[in-house]
């Protein structure tokens, strides 16, 4: 009995180790993500999905609570310092105080490194700039790459360009 039951823990243990694998190695999205890559519309549900439960759909945000998604993000995706931030608040978050359109944010943004690969923080970036700030579509997945390689897993409110 005894047996049974440690070859039963065993099973269930090897099973969660399994789970875990596949998810950790999806290459692409799972069922409960949307896929990118696939045109405007499903850009715009990814965003939905990712950022707009927060900053809402039109990246308009919640006073005092949520920033605006605006077009402080053109002047910044057009350096490298700048699209160094962007890439960092998506994949390690964002804390601490900013001030955006005069008004005082203390929040905490949290990263998303572990939810979306290079190529769709890449894709939900140009969407944001494109849609919300009359920015270029400047971001590819060896630019976030590059600009990942160069701030690491760090804070990112220090390399928000002023
Ligand atoms: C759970 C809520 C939440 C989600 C989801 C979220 N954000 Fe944020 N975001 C915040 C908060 C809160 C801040 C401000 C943090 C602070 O006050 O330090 C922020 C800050 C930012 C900033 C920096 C703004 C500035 O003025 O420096 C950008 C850019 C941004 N978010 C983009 C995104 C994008 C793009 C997504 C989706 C990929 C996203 N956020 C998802 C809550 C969220």
């Amino acid at each position: 009995m005894l047996k049974l039951l440690s070859g039963f823990a065993l099973g269930l243990m090897l099973c969660a180790c399994s789970a875990q694998a596949v998810d950790a190695s999806r290459a692409p999205l799972a069922g409960d993500l949307v896929p990118l890559n696939s045109g405007p519309i499903a850009e715009a549900s990814a965003y939905q999905q990712h950022c707009g439960i927060c900053h809402l759909d039109a990246g308009q945000g919640v006073p005092g609570a949520f920033p605006p998604l605006d077009q402080r993000l053109a002047g910044w995706s057009g350096s490298d310092a700048g699209q160094a931030y962007l890439v960092s608040v998506l994949a390690n978050g964002l804390y601490g105080a900013v001030e955006v359109n005069g008004q005082q944010y203390a929040g905490a943004m949290p990263g998303l490194a572990a939810q979306l690969s290079n190529i769709e923080m890449a894709e939900l970036l140009n969407y944001v700039v494109t849609e919300f700030a009359d920015g270029a579509a400047v971001f590819t997945e060896s630019s976030v790459a590059a600009s990942l390689d160069a701030v690491g897993a760090g804070p990112s409110l220090p390399l928000r360009p002023q």
